[in-house]
């Protein structure tokens, strides 16, 4: 059986749930090779971290990054770092021959996305971004309908993503806040909500935009103030391509928020609606169902998602099993390591990556100068 042997590079929230997925994938995936996480750089500047990761966590290497793009045993780069390290080490690994997996936003900016995505195409590597709410069964259910005709032309969206972290005084600034990672909460929760719709709607045509800062300050870790440079909310007014007409709206300014990632999309025959704190679920209003005599059978169906995911999904722990956010990056890793594996491009690939980079580029535009921008 093939193996394939990834090179994980970072070592904070994501490369723990990469290394997760990857560890669990044969639970819940029949799939025709096997992976691991090979070998781990989880910090440049200290290398006992990553030794004392790859003991903790069993993973038989520890290496630096160099060594790690430049080792012949290595087939993947698994990229988990912070924002502004992804162009120059996707880059570097596509150079030295390696398929790269890169976590969202592909990069800082959609020049650099592009770059990457015609190195990929230029190499033949595979490459990947991590859009992992593109695998939670809801929204693969809602790609279907949508695909099957079941919502007729889309004529409305709204697509959100809301925390509360900005408004907690006593919570310290980390890097995905600051300017240096590209743009706030745009650049953080942005690309999830920007793929979605790209992914179930379209392409986009213009956005009208605006960002929001609502606290001029915020604390550092060691105490001290710091200015806030980045937006901690952003309200983009999209017209897709095929005429419909939508908001997306990321915010982490939104007080009893956890990770409210939601939609709803309109079409002339039908609704879908779906929120990742009901991730079981996915609501269809199907408009063509009889609506007599009395109501008939019309009103929102709420379809029981839960983990009936397609073959070669094997099921576990039981298909009637309610689902989570951690499903989503197992889906995700096992849709990237199978299109490696058989050497087609991967979806979401570098190409839908750029792409976001550049919505996110026009919105920043839109606001900055207070005017629709086109993207035709
Ligand atoms: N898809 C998702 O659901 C999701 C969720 C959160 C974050 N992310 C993305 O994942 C990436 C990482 O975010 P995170 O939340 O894990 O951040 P984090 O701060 O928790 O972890 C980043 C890790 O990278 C390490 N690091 C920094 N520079 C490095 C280098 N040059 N080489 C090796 N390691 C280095 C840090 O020491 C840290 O351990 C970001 O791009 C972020 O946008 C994706």
């Amino acid at each position: 059986m093939k193996h394939l042997n990834i090179g994980l590079l970072g070592f904070g929230f994501m490369g723990k749930t990469h290394l997760w997925a990857v560890k669990n994938l044969p639970f819940f995936y029949d799939l025709p090779f096997t992976a691991e996480v090979a070998a781990v750089c989880a910090s440049e500047r200290h290398p006992e971290k990553s030794l004392e990761i790859a003991k903790t966590y069993g993973i038989p290497r520890a290496a630096d990054e160099t060594t790690l793009l430049n080792d012949p045993t290595i087939d993947i780069i698994d990229i988990c770092t912070p924002n502004p390290y992804h162009f120059e080490t996707a880059k570097a690994a596509l150079l030295a021959g390696k398929h790269v997996l890169c976590e969202k936003p592909l990069t800082v900016t959609a020049a650099e996305g592009y770059e990457l995505a015609e190195l990929a195409k230029a190499t033949g590597l595979i490459c990947g971004t991590v859009f992992n709410n593109r695998h939670l069964a809801p929204v693969m259910r809602a790609k279907q309908l949508i695909d099957e005709g079941k919502l007729g032309r889309i004529l409305s969206f709204d697509f959100s993503y809301r925390h509360n972290s900005c408004i907690d005084p006593d919570r310290r600034v980390g890097w995905k806040q600051t300017a240096e990672a590209g743009g706030g909460t745009l650049f953080d929760l942005g690309p999830h909500v920007i793929d979605l719709c790209h992914f179930l709607c379209g392409k986009v045509a213009s956005v009208a935009a605006k960002s929001h800062i609502a606290f001029p300050t915020h604390l550092r870790a060691d105490g001290s103030v710091w200015q806030t440079d980045a937006d901690e909310a952003f309200y983009i007014i999209c017209e897709l391509r095929n005429g419909a007409v939508g908001n997306i709206t990321v915010s982490k300014l939104t007080q009893g928020a956890n990770d409210e990632l939601a939609f709803t999309i309109n079409g002339t025959l039908g609704s879908l609606s779906f929120s990742l704190m009901d991730p079981n679920y996915l609501n269809f209003y199907d408009a063509t169902a009889a609506g007599s005599p009395v109501g008939g059978v019309r009103g929102y169906t709420r379809i029981e998602c839960v983990g009936r995911y397609p073959a070669p999904a094997t099921g576990f722990p039981t298909p009637k099993a309610p689902s989570g956010w951690l499903r989503g990056h197992i889906g995700s890793m096992a849709a990237y390591l199978t299109a490696v594996y058989e050497g087609r491009p991967a979806e979401p690939s570098f190409e839908d990556g750029a792409y976001v980079q550049t919505v996110m580029e026009a919105a920043k535009k839109s606001a900055e100068a207070r005017r629709e921008v086109s993207l035709c």
